[in-house]
């Protein structure tokens, strides 16, 4: 039997790496960059498995150039919304993604987030980064407190609720909007279900943690800008297309909000003379919420992992549409 073939999409940890190649003959883009489509659809031609990552569209056309043996699509991330899961369902193509693994490290960065941007400590490295530091003063730097603060939680997912537990210990007051009410969790940590409207006026800090869909697309626009606090800071972890951008700029240029802090932006990566870049009030990091040394190397053990299994027919550790193996 000659060896699966896989195309891996960029460098993951070693030894992951070396998981894959124990069983299949690896193409690996080195590349920093992602390959062009063009690169991409010619490379996956006659693959049995592809390992992925979110800047990778992967559709009919691509699961058409990789041609009907392509049994695994495996996403080294929890976010799926580059692939058009229904389509490999249809095919019968299981899609493996990295959940759990990475829930409390970007619960964690998601309060990094909070609290730099609370407490203006980006802004304040810089002050002091560029000489202007010449005294103590009273009234510099002056931020929001986050101990008695009310948080609000859009998305009661898996990092919603490690965001809503740390939240607690910080002796803050937690809200959260979620289409489904998640009693089991609430009894777990004190919390309180509300509606859009009344998460929106009520949070000092808004934190995002809902998947990117058709529905979720720009759910925070001018319409909820304007229904926040003047103080609110808005905090985005999930995907950049969840904020409108333009609706963000203006909410923070003429003070509807108070503050934003980003890891993810719409597009990705922001240019570089995108106006919100701008802002003092604005704090953007490059999509690094997952990224701990730990917890990428799990990632990279999972998604390998996940890759396998697929082609050895076996069923994936994390499988985002289980419904493949009803079919066969
Ligand atoms: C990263 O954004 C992920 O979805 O894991």
């Amino acid at each position: 039997m000659p060896r699966p073939r896989v195309f891996v999409t960029r460098h993951i940890f070693p030894e992951a790496l070396d998981a894959i190649r124990k069983k299949a003959q690896v193409d690996l883009w080195e590349d920093e960059l992602p390959p062009s489509r063009a690169t991409l659809l010619e490379k996956i031609k006659g693959v049995d498995g592809v390992l992925c990552l979110l800047t990778e569209v992967v559709d009919a056309e691509f699961m058409d150039a990789a041609g009907p043996q392509l049994k695994v699509i495996s996403q080294i991330a929890v976010g799926h919304n580059n692939i058009d899961v229904a389509e490999a369902t249809r095919r019968g193509i299981p899609v493996g993604y990295t959940p759990d693994v990475l829930t409390q490290t970007t619960a964690d960065f998601t309060f990094a987030l909070l609290m730099a941007s609370a407490r203006r400590v980006v802004e304040g490295h810089e002050f002091v980064r560029t000489g202007k530091w010449r005294t103590w003063h009273p009234l510099h730097f002056l931020g929001q407190d986050i101990y008695g603060a009310t948080l609000g939680i859009v998305g009661m997912g898996r990092i919603g609720f490690e965001v809503a537990r740390r939240a607690t210990g910080f002796g803050m007051k937690v809200l959260y909007y979620d289409s489904i009410r998640k009693r089991e969790l609430e009894v777990q940590v004190p919390m309180s279900p509300v509606d859009m409207d009344t998460l929106l006026h009520e949070s000092d800090f808004i934190t995002l943690h809902t998947a990117l869909t058709k529905e979720t697309h720009h759910l925070m626009s001018d319409a909820q800008f304007a229904k926040m606090k003047k103080t609110a800071i808005l905090i985005n972890a999930a995907r950049g297309p969840v904020v409108d951008p333009k609706a963000l700029y203006r909410a923070l240029k003429e003070g509807k909000i108070g503050g934003a802090a980003l890891d993810v932006t719409e597009p990705e990566p922001i240019p570089v003379d995108d106006p919100l870049l701008k802002l003092d009030n604005c704090l953007i990091v490059p999509h690094i919420a997952s990224a701990s040394v730990a917890t990428r190397r799990e990632m990279s053990r999972l998604a390998a992992q996940n890759l396998i299994n697929g082609l050895e027919k076996r069923p994936l550790e994390k499988c985002v549409n289980p419904e493949v193996y009803e079919k066969t």
